[in-house]
């Protein structure tokens, strides 16, 4: 339907980013990294970042980038935050890593207590790396409570597009798609549930409820009201209290993976928050250290923990990773929190969330959009195309350098564009990134481009 000039393609120099003092830089990343998600025959060049500061990216010609999806939904405060840099530098100081087994340390320690007192009706924390095996360990801390209490079940349900990480149980309990095609015939058996809408919702239940009757269900993972990777794709809070309070009463363990909506994103410190019954289990991730480093913890209800305390070792939870714990990325976490639990951020968050809604208004009215959505902080919406919507749309390349070319990074997911900012962005900043997108509608809808 559209086409994009080339004048918006990275690997010309038209928007400035790729000049001859980042050559040494550009010639030795293709020589030597292999980046994440991408294509690699014809791949443009990378911009190379040297700096962060608040919203901003800086390249190293000095041009400043608003980071309109918080570099891949990690980035609450702002980049290089000076409270957070300090508290990590005080604990390297102090102590860059310590064993987590048989050992523990302060900020490990403080760090449970704390993410605790957020999710007080929990009795547990785990720590692990990342996202993905966030998901990983709640999918076997689940199944092994089966395991544990006698009653192995083995099937897992988990919603129809969802995306949980790159690991053989995330991508499992993922929609079938590019992401995972080769490793297909390795990944196991899930049963796909459609996400919730008004339509279906009463046909969801009562095939969840008959899910429960005949087959032995161990748990059931969801992204709660938002799934990220997937599309942007939100579905009501209440129809997912409706799943959970299902699984409840059928003993399924139910499993929310939080690592894109956890830490304000949609409004409420966590999204479980939004709901009257709320999971047995959270993966955490991504915001938990306000963007510093990679951390996950998955957190369980102490019915779950219970099942591992047992004088049979074979019952012992054995899965762990080298780095688990690490005190200078709990370090961070913990000033994370300080900084989450000001009020200041919170009327950041509320301001990001009223403008958005305001901003999805006008979006409405767009010819050339489909599909308007908003959560707390998360906006989204699918540029109309000749072509299907969903990741591999062709358009995502040239959507993403039509941003680039106006100094903001938005990272469509195929057609479908999304904002999903730190909080520290300023209302100016906010704007200029609608401002692009009004420009892009504007020349879309004039055929233009
Ligand atoms: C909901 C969800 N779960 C898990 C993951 C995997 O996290 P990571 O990339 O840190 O492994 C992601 C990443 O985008 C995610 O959005």
């Amino acid at each position: 339907m559209w086409q994009f000039v080339p004048n918006f393609a990275r690997d010309t120099h038209n928007c400035g980013c790729n000049t001859v003092m980042d050559n040494d830089w550009l010639q030795k990343d293709r020589a030597y990294v292999w980046h994440p998600f991408t294509p690699q025959l014809h791949a443009p060049n990378n911009i190379v970042i040297e700096r962060a500061n608040g919203t901003m990216l800086i390249d190293t010609d000095g041009r400043e980038y608003i980071d309109g999806i918080s570099s891949w939904w990690v980035n609450l405060h702002g980049h290089s935050h000076p409270y957070i840099t300090a508290a990590v530098t005080a604990q390297l100081a102090k102590m860059e890593h310590s064993i987590f087994a048989a050992f523990t340390h302060p900020p490990g320690i403080a760090l449970a207590e704390r993410l605790l007192q957020h999710l007080p009706d929990f009795g547990k924390v785990f720590f692990s790396d990342n996202g993905s095996t966030a998901v990983e360990v709640a999918l076997k801390m689940a199944l092994q409570y089966w395991w544990n209490t006698g009653k192995p079940k083995h099937k897992v349900i988990a919603l129809n597009g969802a995306y949980h990480g790159d690991t053989f149980g995330g991508m499992s309990v993922a929609a079938r798609n590019a992401f995972n095609q080769p490793f297909e015939r390795l990944l196991f058996e899930v049963v796909g549930l459609d996400l919730p809408t008004p339509d279906n919702i009463d046909r969801l239940a009562a095939e969840l409820e008959h899910l429960l009757e005949a087959e032995d269900m161990a748990c059931f993972i969801f992204e709660p009201l938002v799934q990220g990777a997937g599309g942007m794709l939100m579905y009501d809070a209440a129809h997912l209290e409706r799943l959970i309070r299902i699984c409840r009463n059928k003993n399924c363990i139910t499993i929310a993976d939080e690592v894109m909506t956890g830490f304000g994103r949609t409004g409420k410190f966590f999204a479980i928050d939004h709901l009257g019954e709320r999971s047995d289990i959270v993966c955490l991730s991504k915001g938990i250290t306000g963007g510093f480093f990679p951390l996950g913890a998955t957190v369980c209800r102490q019915f779950i923990y219970d099942a591992y305390l047992t004088a049979d070792k074979m019952k012992t939870f054995f899965h762990g990773h080298s780095y688990t714990g690490n005190p200078v990325t709990c370090a961070a976490a913990l000033a994370s929190l300080d900084l989450m639990e000001q009020p200041e951020t919170w009327h950041r968050i509320a301001a990001i969330a009223t403008t958005n809604q305001e901003f999805a208004e006008e979006l409405r009215q767009s010819p050339v959009v489909g599909r308007v959505r908003q959560t707390g902080t998360i906006l989204a919406f699918d540029v109309l195309t000749a072509e299907e919507t969903g990741y591999l749309n062709s358009s995502a390349i040239p959507l993403a350098d039509f941003f680039l070319s106006r100094n903001i990074i938005l990272r469509p997911l195929g057609n479908v564009v999304y904002v999903l900012p730190p909080y520290c962005i300023t209302p100016e900043e906010l704007q200029k990134v609608y401002e692009a997108i009004r420009e892009l509608l504007e020349a879309l809808a004039d055929k233009r481009l």
